[in-house]
């Protein structure tokens, strides 16, 4: 499938020892990469998914910790230690349907997981952020957090959401010391969207380079997916002290999507 992957190299130096991170999603994808950069700057990393083999996978590889949890459901969000000084929602989920047909029970799952979850983990780790007059908290949102498709309600629905959480935190963090901001990536080389191509591929009985061309990349004037590592470069740059100053802000990794 489309061109090889671009090596990203750690260009931004941060020092986050002594710096705890919580990662949802860390299990695979953008999440994995961003735990794994943590990791690398010296943070002690959390790292949340519902699948439990990757979690702890990937917590070894960070030599960080892993919960196995269902980010829908709230009793087991309110159980994590919140205790963190970096905070990366990332879990995340599509589910490709028309309005009319929309399953309700999905849309409410999609938006527990992307929205409330977000929510009550920023909401109790707060405190400890306050107490110690630093905070960072990285919404990974989407290109479908400034953007809308069809056959996506629940996932822009709730990738909007998130952008207007990001900001009322942003204002009431800044007189702690916590900024909150949201990364919009367009189409980033994960299982997610591998997976998508694949289908596409399969129902549209054209190849999946063609998927990636015409119907991924039609919108970004930058013909090409963005690695994992660069979402996570970005993340790396919003924990260091020349970012202090950025919050509220939504930046777009998008190749140009919307310029247009
Ligand atoms: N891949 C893209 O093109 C792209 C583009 C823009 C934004 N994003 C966003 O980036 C984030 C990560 O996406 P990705 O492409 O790395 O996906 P991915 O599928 O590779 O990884 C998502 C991870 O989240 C975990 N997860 C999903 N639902 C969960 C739940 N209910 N509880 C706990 N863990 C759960 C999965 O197990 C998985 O490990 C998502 O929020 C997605 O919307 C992705």
């Amino acid at each position: 499938m489309t061109a090889e992957p671009v090596a990203v190299p750690h260009v931004v130096h941060v020092d986050l020892s002594g710096r705890g991170a919580l990662v949802t999603g860390g299990g695979s994808g953008i999440g994995r990469a961003c735990a794994l950069r943590l990791a690398a700057a010296g943070a002690a990393v959390l790292v949340v998914d519902r699948n439990v083999e990757a979690a702890k996978a990937v917590a070894a590889e960070a030599g960080g910790r892993a919960e196995g949890i269902d980010l829908a459901d709230p009793g087991a969000v309110d159980r994590l230690d919140a205790d963190v000084d970096i905070v990366v929602n990332n879990a995340g989920l599509q589910h490709v349907a028309p309005v009319q047909d929309f399953p309700t029970d999905r849309f409410a799952y999609i938006h527990r997981v992307m929205v409330e979850a977000p929510f009550r983990i920023i909401r109790r780790s707060l405190p400890h952020m306050y107490a110690h007059g630093w905070g960072r908290i990285v919404n990974i949102s989407s290109v479908h957090g400034l953007r809308a498709s069809p056959y996506k309600s629940a996932y822009v629905s709730a990738k909007h959401a998130l952008e207007g959480l990001s900001k009322v935190v942003a204002l009431e963090g800044a007189a702690h010391g916590v900024t909150a901001n949201c990364i919009n990536p367009a189409y980033v080389r994960t299982a997610l969207v591998e997976s998508q191509i694949a289908d596409q591929a399969a129902t549209h009985g054209i190849g999946e380079d063609e998927v990636v061309e015409k119907i991924m990349l039609a919108r970004a004037a930058i013909k090409r997916l963005i690695e994992p590592e660069e979402v996570a470069e970005l993340v790396a740059y919003l924990c260091a002290p020349p970012a202090a100053f950025i919050t509220g802000a939504s930046i777009a990794l998008d190749g140009g999507w919307t310029a247009n």
